[in-house]
């Protein structure tokens, strides 16, 4: 039985990717800021755990005990969107402590293991907003472009060892909290600075975001990491979602 380690399984594409795998007859160790064990069917093969990916005691513990695991995904992560002016660099920190270097901390926290039994997999959860420049989006592109190279990079050292490495691409998912989320995050920080509030509002538009533009699912992003898991052919960049693919093509 194989075992995967899923990072931010509290709602969202963590929690799908979870129970697709449990389905499968894996074994999921599902880890939490906040573990709850009502969200998951309940199953012998399933294990949640506190994990906060900003947190290196969190990490360490969460990883000794998890035991032997397979397959890492990188999933946990926040948003923003603001104008650089409207993005306080305190706030550029957050973004960057969780989506980049809360990817690579756990990511060192698992190779080990992974190198030493010439085995395993990564999977970074990055953003189809990396394949095009998009406005307010600068802190947070900026955040997972660096997961991409970052990713990139360290196939390349991990490949004589046999362990494998990729990024997946979702696009927008309105599916999950993760936009509402940003949109508090904003409104909590002022919203946009006035200068750009025209400018804003004009991305934000509805026109420009029609409401049968493709999108993401739940279940393009758990399809690109069952592939990214078990496909040792698997492109290393794995764009999912319909919008995503038609940005990668
Ligand atoms: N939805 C989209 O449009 C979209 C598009 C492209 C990429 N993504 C990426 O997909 C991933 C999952 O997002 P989602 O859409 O599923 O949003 P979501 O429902 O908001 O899920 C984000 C998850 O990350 C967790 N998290 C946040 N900070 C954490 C920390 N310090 N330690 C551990 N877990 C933490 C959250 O846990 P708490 O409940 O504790 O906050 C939550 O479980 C993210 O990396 C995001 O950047 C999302």
């Amino acid at each position: 039985m194989k075992t995967i380690l899923i990072t931010g399984c509290s709602s969202g594409f963590g929690l799908e990717i979870a129970r697709f795998f449990l389905d499968k007859g894996w074994r999921v160790v599902a880890t939490m800021r906040t573990p709850r064990n009502d969200i998951l069917p309940a199953s012998d093969n399933l294990e949640v755990l506190a994990l906060d990916v900003r947190d290196a005691g969190s990490i360490r513990a969460a990883i000794d005990a998890a035991g032997p695991i397979d397959v890492l995904v990188n999933n946990a992560g926040i948003g923003w969107m603001n104008v650089v002016e409207g993005t306080p660099m305190e706030t550029v920190r957050d973004i960057f402590e969780t989506n980049t270097f809360g990817t690579i901390a756990v990511t060192q926290a698992v190779l080990p293991q992974f190198r030493e039994r010439r085995a395993g997999v990564v999977v970074n959860i990055s953003s189809s907003v990396t394949l095009k420049p998009l406005p307010l989006l600068s802190a947070y592109s900026a955040s997972k472009a660096a997961v991409n190279a970052f990713t990139e990079s360290m196939a390349l050292e991990l490949e004589p060892f046999n362990v494998r490495v990729r990024v997946v691409l979702p696009g927008r998912s309105p599916q999950t909290s993760f936009g509402d989320t940003a949109r508090a995050r904003l409104q909590g920080q002022g919203g946009f600075p006035a200068p750009y509030s025209d400018f804003a509002a004009g991305i934000l538009a509805p026109r420009a975001q029609p409401s049968d533009a493709p999108v993401t699912h739940s279940a393009d992003v758990v399809a690109a990491v069952w592939q990214a898991a078990t496909d040792a052919a698997s492109p290393m960049r794995i764009p999912a979602g319909a919008d995503a693919v038609a940005l990668a093509g």
